[in-house]
């Protein structure tokens, strides 16, 4: 049975790299990076996707920080002062009281599952459930029976393996870090190989336009150019420089971050019971979270680990449009009404 939502009903998923809110009646309506200027006085200079626009291009008087690391919350004040305004740009003043469902990632402790219940109480939710991102992934995929199926989030700051059985979590396991690896890599590729500095920004950018995990396959989309102009600099006199970096080029500097995702997921598969995965294979592993989103990555898990994958419909906004359905879901969310110390899995 489901329940009619209304915009005072929301689906919040605190990312590392973005905060996605879906609202009831209206679908997702939020996507804000999760970062914060600060000037050396505290006082807030930008937040969202405009503080994140300036990261790497500030002068010394001004901090960049992002408040959540690995989907946990790091800096709790920068955390609420940062979804405090981007509420208030939705409900334009100050919220009178939202229903929420929060979605964690299974490493979270029960500190850090308190803090963002907490948060989300401060910043104006009356009632707060919180509840495991690969559950919110399961039932923004429509699973309702007893069926066991794995989902693999690739967030930004962290990747998470999870068996469930319908939309109930059966086991997680998580690698404290994402696909914003993938970025670092680019960086350092750029500068060993060209002597070029590019800020995280630019690496982003390339990342999410031309990174693929076969680079053979690129040739097949016609959409796509096969390299990017860029400009970045040289890190001793600082003088810009302009280059090409080719798709074959981003595959070769996120070659070995891609295979150790392989690994963690060969570890999981393996850490499961023969019963359990032999039904959950009945069906693909599904594919969510940015990540995803790289050309390719299906194919080459498919071929890695010679099972079926799927990549999730609109994979960075799963978790948000999950969190919301589970509002509307009374029994779903009575399961996972605030008993903190139920999120205990078996390791
Ligand atoms: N088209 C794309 N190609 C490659 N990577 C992409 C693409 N679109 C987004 N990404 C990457 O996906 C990541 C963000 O994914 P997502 O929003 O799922 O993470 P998050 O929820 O913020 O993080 P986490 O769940 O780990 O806390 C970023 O590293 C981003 O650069
Ligand atoms: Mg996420």
């Amino acid at each position: 049975m489901y329940k009619k939502l209304t915009n005072n009903d929301l689906g919040i998923d605190l990312g590392t790299s973005s905060i996605k809110i879906a609202v009831g009646g209206k679908g997702v309506l939020i996507k804000e990076s999760s970062c914060v200027v600060k000037d050396m006085n505290h006082k807030h200079i930008a937040y969202g996707n405009l503080a994140g626009q300036m990261c790497g291009k500030l002068p010394e008087e001004l901090v960049f920080s992002t408040p959540i690391k690995s989907g946990v919350i790091f800096d709790y004040d920068n955390t609420v002062s940062l979804l405090k305004r981007i509420l208030y740009r939705l409900y334009k003043s100050s919220t009178t009281g939202f229903r929420s469902v929060v979605s964690f990632h299974s490493h979270a402790t029960n500190v850090e599952k308190r803090a963002l219940e907490e948060a989300i109480r401060e910043c104006g939710g009356k009632a707060v459930y919180i509840t495991p991102s690969a559950e919110a992934d399961a039932v923004g995929l429509g699973f309702n029976d007893d069926n066991y199926r794995i989902i693999v989030n690739l967030g930004g700051g962290c990747i998470e393996a999870s068996l469930l059985r319908g939309n109930t979590l059966v086991k997680s396991n998580s690698l404290k870090y994402g696909v914003n690896v993938f970025d670092d890599a680019i960086i350092k590729y750029l500068k060993e190989k060209y002597g070029v500095l590019v800020g995280v920004q630019t690496a982003r950018y390339i990342k999410e336009h031309l990174a693929s995990a076969i680079p053979d396959m690129m040739a097949t989309l016609q959409h796509v150019e096969p390299s990017l102009e860029i400009s970045g600099c040289d890190p001793i006199s600082g003088v810009p420089k302009y280059f090409k970096i080719s798709h074959r080029e981003v595959y070769a500097s996120i070659e070995s971050a891609l295979t150790n995702i392989v690994v963690f997921l060969k570890g999981f598969l393996s850490s499961l019971r023969s019963d359990e995965v032999h039904q959950a294979l009945n069906y693909p592993v599904y594919l969510t979270g940015g990540g995803s989103k790289i050309y390719f990555i299906k194919e080459f898990m498919e071929s890695r680990l010679s099972i079926d994958f799927k990549v999730a419909n609109k994979p960075i906004f799963l978790s948000s449009i999950g969190c919301l359905n589970t509002i509307g879901m009374p029994t779903k969310l009575k399961k996972i009404s605030r008993h903190l110390d139920r999120w205990e899995y078996r390791g």
